[in-house]
């Protein structure tokens, strides 16, 4: 309400909302019916619906006062190591994994049905991430699965998060080949990204992408992002229109 209201400040008057829990199969079901009740198709989905995958202690990483460089090469992880101030645990993985990709999943196969109604061609906009690059993956062997676009599957997906989760548990992502800066979250936005090509292949006359937004200051870096939402909003808004 809270938004709207912002945004009916604005001179934006005909927006209308509904809850979505992308981790709860029962409130997608219930917007996918809420858009077909409205509206009857859909135009644009944009997913943006992210969580980190971390626990971190907010005062110790400001403390740290890392250059925001460092932060985007991924160098600022020895220190976050050293100091402990952004821990990885199963918990938060699975739940990052589960947003980032399976919940994107479900909203867009909810919601592909009334895609297909949009007349020119229906646009969907999934926000990823710079982690998401395989250059970051170390493990050749996962880089080639997940570029392999000839041979990428859901299914294969699925197997690459299964291993990935597996690996955290058994204190094995290093020798693995896993990413070690934000791991939970780097393998969340690199399967987004090859289901975004899965998507784009099997649906030609739709537009269909994923976008960095850049590092935009909110809640899910903890305000060291150096963009303003504004500026972070372009490239998907591009996207979208
Ligand atoms: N900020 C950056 O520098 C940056 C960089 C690269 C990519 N991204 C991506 O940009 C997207 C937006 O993130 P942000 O930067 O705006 O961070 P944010 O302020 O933390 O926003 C994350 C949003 O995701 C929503 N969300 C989390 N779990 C959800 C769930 N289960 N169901 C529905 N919504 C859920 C949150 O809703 P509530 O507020 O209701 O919890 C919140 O609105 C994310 O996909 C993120 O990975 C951000």
């Amino acid at each position: 309400m809270e938004a709207l209201l912002k945004l009916q400040e604005l001179g934006l008057s005909n927006i209308v909302f509904h809850q979505l829990d992308v981790l709860d199969p029962i409130s997608i079901k219930s917007l996918a019916n809420f858009i077909q009740e409205k509206c009857g198709r859909l135009d644009i989905l944009v997913n943006n619906a992210g969580a980190s995958g971390v626990v971190v202690d907010e005062e110790g990483l400001k403390a740290l006062n890392i250059d925001p460089s460092s932060w985007l090469s991924g160098q600022a992880y020895k220190l976050i190591e050293l100091h402990g101030v952004i821990k990885t645990n199963y918990e938060k993985a699975e739940e990052c994994l589960n947003t980032n990709y399976h919940g994107v999943r479900r909203v867009t196969e909810a919601l592909l049905p009334l895609l297909q109604l949009s007349p020119a061609g229906a646009r969907i906009v999934n926000v990823s991430s710079l982690r998401s690059e395989l250059k970051r993956i170390p493990g050749e062997h996962i880089r080639k699965e997940l570029s392999d676009v000839e041979t990428l599957t859901e299914e294969r997906l699925e197997a690459v998060i299964r291993r990935f989760l597996h690996d955290l548990k058994e204190n094995a992502l290093e020798g693995n080949g896993w990413p070690l800066m934000v791991p939970a979250y780097s393998i969340s936005k690199a399967t987004l990204n090859a289901y975004t090509r899965i998507l784009a292949n099997k649906f030609p006359n739709m537009c269909i992408n994923c976008v960095n937004p850049g590092y935009v200051k909110t809640n899910i870096n903890w305000n060291t992002g150096t963009m303003s939402v504004e500026e972070g909003a372009r490239g998907p808004v591009i996207l979208s229109l």
